[in-house]
């Protein structure tokens, strides 16, 4: 009984992470697409495909091929971007990722591949603020 449930947990955070992971390459997309600075584009991009492998990772688990995309964050963060400028929005973004970190940190301990997934998002937020600073 006690096992079932955890499974079934862990089942969801799966879902969960998934959905979270679709959402978060559509956005990096759409802002790579948005943003003015070539290397802000390179990083969104590259950030992008990590998501997808995370996705990856969360579908290995889930076999569930129904959950899609949302566009909420694709075109809030986008426009974000246009209206208040990277200085507002990058560190949203940062936080996010730092968010995902914590998220991850429980499932993270049971499963091996979900391990650098967390860390991925650790070098998310770090590289989503290095934007910021002067190039060199
Ligand atoms: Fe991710
Ligand atoms: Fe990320």
């Amino acid at each position: 009984m006690g096992i079932f449930k955890k499974k079934k947990d862990d089942m969801a955070a799966f879902l969960y992470a998934q959905q979270g992971e679709l959402d978060a390459v559509l956005m990096y997309e759409k802002l790579a697409a948005a943003v003015t600075d070539d290397r802000d584009r390179k990083t969104f991009e590259r950030l992008a495909k990590d998501e997808q492998r995370h996705a990856d990772v969360f579908f290995a688990f889930t076999k569930d091929e129904s959950l899609k995309p949302k566009k909420t964050k694709a075109i809030a963060v986008p426009f974000m971007y246009k209206v208040l400028g990277k200085k507002a929005v990058y560190p949203l973004i940062a936080l996010g990722e730092y968010q995902a970190v914590w998220k991850y940190r429980p499932v993270a301990k049971k499963y091996d591949e979900v391990k650098t997934v967390k860390s991925d998002e650790r070098h998310h937020g770090n590289a989503v603020l290095a934007l910021l600073r002067e190039e060199k």
